[in-house]
């Protein structure tokens, strides 16, 4: 894994952004991306900058489920108001959480990712070390499933919602093993609160208790902290 160390969240978002322009300078077409304040300056910069985008790709995480696309909350409607509506893309991929079987959109899915392999994934982590919805325990094996949410990642989450209860308790999520298939890989994480998840996955023991550790393995991972979520290296 390469580190790289940034002041805060607008330099690391800067550094991201300019990976991005290069891989796609380098003929990337297609982008997994993410949702959660995490990659939020990211998109500001995408949207900022003179790329078009409308000849690529993208393939989000995750989405929560039960919510369709048109739910403010959902992940489908943070991405449009985040980065599509001002930065078409060519095609969008977000999973259907509101699907009547469940089972065959997350196996649906998989295939979408396989058709379109992923040159550069974006990643923030959970308080617990969780990429996409993986949560610890999930199978580094774990290609897009149904995943139940824990209690640390409804209570983080919670914010986006006038009250915990209204919070979705289930995801369909891309596994670790889909994770795992993208070229490569840009990680951020800002503030103290992270830092925990970002020693465990850099130093500590590979896991699946701790679902990001997996990237050890992962030949191209680029991680960007800030100084506070750096602070436990
Ligand atoms: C959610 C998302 C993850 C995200 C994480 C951290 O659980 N599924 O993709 O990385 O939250 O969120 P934030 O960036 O808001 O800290």
């Amino acid at each position: 894994m390469k580190i790289i160390r940034v002041k805060d969240k607008a330099e690391g978002s800067k550094k991201a952004f300019e990976l991005i322009k290069a891989a796609i300078e380098n003929g990337a077409t297609t982008l997994g991306l993410a949702t959660g304040s995490t990659p939020e300056d990211l998109y500001k910069e995408m949207i900022a900058s003179d790329i078009d985008f409308s000849q690529m790709t993208s393939i989000n995480l995750d989405e929560y489920v039960g919510l369709d696309g048109s739910s403010p909350q959902s992940y489908r409607y943070f991405m449009n108001k985040h980065l599509f509506d001002a930065k078409p893309f060519k095609q969008t991929f977000v999973p259907n959480g509101a699907a009547a079987d469940l089972e065959k959109e997350a196996a649906d899915y998989e295939e979408i990712v396989d058709r379109h392999p992923i040159d550069i994934q974006i990643l923030g982590i959970g308080h617990n070390a969780h990429i996409g919805f993986n949560e610890p325990g999930t199978h580094f094996e774990a290609t897009t499933h149904v995943v139940d949410l824990t209690e640390s990642t409804i209570n983080a989450n919670k914010i986006y919602f006038d009250k915990v209860e209204d919070v979705p308790t289930k995801a369909v999520s891309m596994g670790l093993a889909s994770i795992m298939k993208s070229k490569e890989v840009i990680l951020m994480a800002w503030g103290e609160g992270k830092a925990d998840a970002i020693a465990a996955m850099v130093n500590g023991q590979q896991t699946e208790e701790v679902p990001a550790s997996i990237l050890q393995n992962h030949a191209d991972v680029v991680v960007i902290v800030d100084e506070a979520a750096a602070s436990k290296l």
